[in-house]
């Protein structure tokens, strides 16, 4: 303990520090609330969907502090490839994919997160504008601050929304008529949608991008089974505790004593339907208890599931076909070594 303390006192410098100096200079970015916040409704919807039979729950609670930062280390694992292989792919195909982009953008990153992934694009793509897009407002600040404070002269806006409605952004990019749209959704995130779901908000987007804009977006590719389970159960168990992580959220929200204990990790390749699917299952039968925004009580019996959130993955031409059917009909195409993941560049 002692010795832990000495050395931290010792090196200073190991503590990151905010640069204030730039901050001060930037303009402070301005955050747009178009969150639908109504706690109520929020906590009476997350109520219904644990007291239904099959039991579900949306997947944006999983992303407290403590959700986020395992979902970051998630992307860390060697079995979670999507991450390593868009990575791949942005870095070999970076000159191509740039040429293709706009000048004198706005930049939509449509779930920030921390900001990284939009960061290795900012200084080469050198757009006027960023936007970063997440629901998650205390994260969201912090990044749009970090990429504020990182690129003076760079006009930042934060947006705090999910992507489950279509995005109400028609009159914050009107604000910049002359700078084209880049969307960029990377991650795969748009298989977390059923197909249909996928299609509305990709119509939504190609509506929003006009004349010149463009839509970066990264997709998992259908694949074996077994390389598919690891991705979502990995060896460490980092995937299971980031599933169930997402109960200690709910008991916040619902005054619920839901115990992660009591629920173990599944992921289930459904083939036929070509999405995995995460679940929670009861491992014996007990009662849990709600007391916000009502008392009530909800038996779960041993093999009970709750569903958390199904990861679609799609085929190349499949893809092709959902962009073309919500009016992206220009597109372009990258593939990593593998065939594994793929990133499309999609115009109007
Ligand atoms: N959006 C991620 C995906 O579909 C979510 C995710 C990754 C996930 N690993 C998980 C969700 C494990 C639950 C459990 O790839």
């Amino acid at each position: 303990m002692t010795a832990k303390k000495g050395s931290m006192a010792s090196m200073p410098n190991a503590i990151p520090r905010r640069r204030t100096s730039s901050i001060s200079q930037a303009r402070s970015p301005r955050i747009v609330r178009r969150l639908a916040h109504d706690p109520t409704a929020d906590a009476q919807r997350l109520l219904d969907g644990l007291l239904r039979k099959p039991a579900q729950l949306e997947p944006k609670y999983f992303y407290d502090a403590q959700g986020s930062a395992l979902f970051s280390a998630i992307c860390e694992l060697d079995e979670y490839y999507p991450a390593h292989a868009e990575k791949q792919i942005f870095q070999v195909y970076r000159d191509s994919i740039l040429a293709r982009l706009p000048r004198r953008a706005q930049w939509i990153d449509l779930g920030c997160g921390d900001g990284k992934k939009s960061r290795n694009w900012l200084p080469l793509v050198r757009p006027r504008r960023f936007v970063g897009i997440d629901c998650a407002e205390g994260w969201l600040r912090e990044t749009v601050v970090g990429i504020a404070a990182d690129y003076p002269g760079l006009e930042v806006v934060g947006v705090t929304t999910d992507l489950s409605d279509p995005p109400p952004l028609a009159s914050l990019l009107a604000e910049r008529p002359e700078c084209a749209p880049i969307f960029f959704y990377p991650g795969s995130s748009i298989g977390n949608f059923t197909p249909d779901r996928a299609r509305e908000l990709l119509r939504s987007l190609c509506h929003l991008s006009g004349n010149n804009g463009v839509l970066l977006i990264g997709i998992d590719l259908i694949k074996d089974k077994s390389t598919l389970h690891a991705a979502y159960d990995d060896a460490l168990g980092v995937s299971a505790a980031f599933n169930r992580n997402i109960l200690r959220v709910v008991n916040r929200h619902l005054g619920a004593d839901l115990n992660p204990a009591r629920f173990a990790h599944q992921a289930v390749v459904n083939e036929a339907l070509g999405r995995v699917e995460m679940q929670l299952v009861a491992t014996e039968r007990h009662n849990v208890r709600f007391t916000a925004p009502r008392l009530s009580v909800r038996s779960f019996d041993a093999g009970e599931c709750i569903t958390t959130e199904y990861s679609y993955k799609y085929s190349i031409p499949g893809f092709a076909a959902l962009l073309a059917n919500a009016g992206f009909s220009r597109q372009n195409v990258w593939t990593n070594s593998s065939e594994g993941y793929a990133v499309f560049l999609a115009a109007p």
